[in-house]
């Protein structure tokens, strides 16, 4: 079930209510976030797009041997290319029956139906708008399907989710059925650091239009201009935590969950994790959970990786 408008609610009010405050961070997805996130993804500083678009280009043939999917399905698809590198790997085997995006933003989603639709005419693609923390039960039964998580999108689920989540995942997958976790990689603080502080204040124009998007889905009017973008490393967490900052104090009324938030200079909203990971502390998350790592796929710098994860 898509989300109800009153979980949505209660959502946020709980959000915002913890003593350090925060946004969810699936409200950085509307249509000028989307526009946005794709403008990071050709940053100098943001490896991840481009790292992981070699990854999956190295290890396509092998992943899609192992597998043997007639499906695909991708969480969080977004504009949808990366998956291309998979549908050509399966256009060679011979064996290609049908793609599914889930997205929580309607407009990339129909944008990279059609896109795909035109590329691959006999390929049945079907497009669910939701939340793949509450909706990934709508893909539907497994069997001879890969579901993706790319990009290190887990990583912006908080490690308490993550058990939950793959959980869920994994009811969803039958006996050989892959999922493929994109995992941006643990590494040097600075080079994280750069990836979320980039030069041309892209990232934070991303972070701060969460604001807008707050004002706009739930009638509230936060001042924008009296707020600053932060992201910063947290190595005990192993996180980047990004949050906004109020510069001056501020005030903001959130009409649609009845509350107002009082901000002093210096008080910051969190608006995102983004976890790194190790195979280490990704097995960790992994345990109880039925799932296991049957291939670990790296570029040389061991910057990103995507992990194939299976049924044991
Ligand atoms: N997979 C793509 C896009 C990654 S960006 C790539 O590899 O480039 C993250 C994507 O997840 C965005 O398209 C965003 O709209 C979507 N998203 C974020 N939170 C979501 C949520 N809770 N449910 C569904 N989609 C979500
Ligand atoms: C989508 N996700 C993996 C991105 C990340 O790096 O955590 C979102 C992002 N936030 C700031 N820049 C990019």
């Amino acid at each position: 079930m898509a989300m109800l408008e009153t979980e949505r609610i209660e959502e946020l009010r709980r959000a915002l209510s913890k003593p350090l405050p925060e946004i969810p961070s699936k409200y950085l997805y509307d249509d000028h976030g989307a526009a946005l996130f794709d403008t990071i993804t050709r940053l100098p500083e943001y490896y991840q797009t481009r790292t992981e678009e070699s990854i999956l280009a190295a290890c396509a043939t092998d992943l899609i041997g192992r597998v043997k999917p007639l499906a695909l399905a991708e969480l969080g698809s977004g504009v949808g290319t990366k998956i291309r590198l998979l549908l050509d790997a399966m256009q060679r085997a011979g064996r290609m029956d049908s793609c599914t995006f889930l997205d929580i933003n309607e407009q990339m989603l129909s944008e990279s139906i059609i896109a795909l639709r035109e590329l691959y005419p006999g390929l049945e693609v079907r497009g669910i708008r939701g939340d793949f923390e509450r909706d990934v039960d709508r893909l539907g039964p497994g069997g001879n399907r890969l579901v993706l998580f790319l990009a290190g999108t887990i990583g912006n689920l908080h490690p308490d989710a993550v058990p939950g989540f793959l959980g869920k995942v994994a009811k969803q997958m039958e006996p050989g059925d892959g999922f493929l976790v994109g995992l941006d990689l643990v590494k040097d603080p600075a080079r994280l650091e750069a990836a979320y502080n980039d030069r041309d204040g892209v990232t934070a124009e991303f972070n701060l239009n969460s604001l807008n998007v707050v004002n706009a889905m739930f009638d509230a009017d936060f001042d924008v201009r009296a707020f600053q973008h932060r992201a910063f490393w947290d190595a005990e967490n192993e996180w980047i935590d990004i949050r906004v900052r109020a510069r001056t104090p501020t005030r903001a009324r959130i009409h649609a969950i009845d509350m107002t938030i009082e901000l002093d200079a210096g008080d910051e909203i969190r608006t995102e994790l983004s976890c790194k990971y190790t195979r280490e502390s990704f097995e960790r998350l992994l345990e109880g959970t039925g799932l296991g790592i049957s291939a670990w796929y790296t570029d040389d710098d061991e910057l990103f990786c995507d992990a194939l994860v299976q049924r044991v």
